[in-house]
């Protein structure tokens, strides 16, 4: 009796968060809004943080930096949740697998192409070097207004993998999808590893305060429907199912982006709680096949942000207007662009914020 009324007791005095409602399924007369990127290089505060750093990793690895340029997008905008500022390739890097950011390039890794270098991989000290990312949560959490959530978030293993073995981003995946294709069976250990790590990263960032997770499968889109159903779907059903039996409460929102029409086969058998729409999704299909099931996060395009305007607030109420009819987080498409205007950002977040009103 008493664990139950305990439970009563705390979920009442569990402060409002907008965020953590839709995810269960209710619908509010204003959704919850948060940018993916929201924190970033179009940002002034964030560039002269990032100077002070020394290099990209270096500021995801400082639990100080990296909770201030969490919180500077929360500042200004009053987003209903804050995304812990980290990388997808922290993972890697906290395997012990050689991660740089060149100036302008984007990521690099020292590449792993086989067993040899799946071998090599330091699974043990993982939680030790990505301490400082657990660290930066708990800052965060204890930082942030009641009402607003906070997410954490990891790669899912088939786009983390494309960075691995690639040893950078890629167009065309030669390397990855060589090897899935020749030697499925070799391929499947770095995904089960990457399952297994994925799972243990998320759960320290839940530990430390993180209150929603989202998997983003950035490179879903460039696979074939079977490779999609063995590398995309059943990595990240493992991955939701171990994360529910040791925080059954924590709501996963999947990212599958480009992934088409597969998007369906992946909210019906993946567990996910809510799934994140990119730009190409149509908003009618989108309404029927999907929200139907779970709660849906999206899918405004990032350059209508960049044009700002009429044609941004055209684009932002088709999707309000659709989508606020179900369980609704209004989010981008994808990343938002380093050349976005701030103040159209801050347009946004008025409409949002009016809705409906507006
Ligand atoms: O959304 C947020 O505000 C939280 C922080 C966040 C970053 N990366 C910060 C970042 C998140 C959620 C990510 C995820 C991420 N990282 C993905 C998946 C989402 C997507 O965009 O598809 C991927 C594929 C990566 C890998 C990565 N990190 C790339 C390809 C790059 C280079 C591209 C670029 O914009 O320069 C990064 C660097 C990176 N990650 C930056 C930021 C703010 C820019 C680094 C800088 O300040 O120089």
């Amino acid at each position: 009796v008493w664990p139950a009324l305990m439970e009563t007791a705390l979920s009442q005095i569990q402060p409002d968060r907008l965020l953590l409602r839709t995810l269960k399924g209710e619908i509010s007369p204003r959704p919850p809004f948060w940018l993916m990127r929201q924190a970033g290089r179009y940002l002034p505060e964030y560039r002269e943080v990032r100077a002070q750093a020394g290099g990209f990793l270096d500021l995801c690895l400082n639990p100080d930096l990296a909770t201030e340029v969490t919180l500077q997008p929360i500042r200004r905008y009053g987003m209903d949740a804050a995304i812990l500022f980290s990388d997808i390739l922290i993972l890697p890097h906290a395997l012990g697998q050689k991660v740089w950011f060149a100036e302008g390039e984007g990521p690099r890794l020292d590449p792993i192409r086989d067993q040899a270098g799946l071998d090599r991989l330091d699974v043990a000290n993982l939680t030790a070097r990505a301490e400082p990312v657990y660290e930066a949560v708990r800052r965060i959490r204890a930082a942030l207004p009641d009402t607003v959530a906070l997410i954490g978030f990891a790669g899912s293993p088939w786009t983390v993998a494309t960075y691995m073995v690639e040893g950078a981003g890629s167009k065309e995946f030669l390397h990855a999808k060589g090897w899935a294709y020749a030697n499925p069976a070799g391929f499947q250990r770095l995904i089960d590893l990457l399952v297994d790590t994925t799972v243990t990263h998320l759960s320290g960032q839940i530990e430390a305060g993180a209150e929603v997770v989202q998997l983003f499968d950035s490179w879903a889109g460039a696979l074939a429907p079977a490779e999609f159903a063995r590398w995309s779907i059943a990595p990240t059903r493992a991955i939701v199912r171990a994360l529910k039996d040791k925080h059954p409460g924590v709501p996963v929102i999947g990212f599958p982006r480009g992934a088409g029409i597969n998007i369906q086969a992946y909210v019906e058998q993946t567990g996910v709680d809510a799934v994140s729409l990119d730009t190409s999704v149509p908003l009618d299909w989108a309404a029927t096949a999907l929200q139907s099931r779970v709660p849906v996060q999206g899918n405004l395009d990032p350059l209508a942000l960049v044009a700002g305007g009429e044609a941004m607030r055209r684009a932002a109420t088709d999707i309000l207007t659709t989508l606020g009819k179900g369980p609704f987080i209004f989010n981008l498409g994808h990343g938002i662009v380093q050349q976005t205007p701030p103040e159209h950002v801050a347009e946004l977040a008025r409409l949002i914020h009016d809705w409906p009103s507006a």
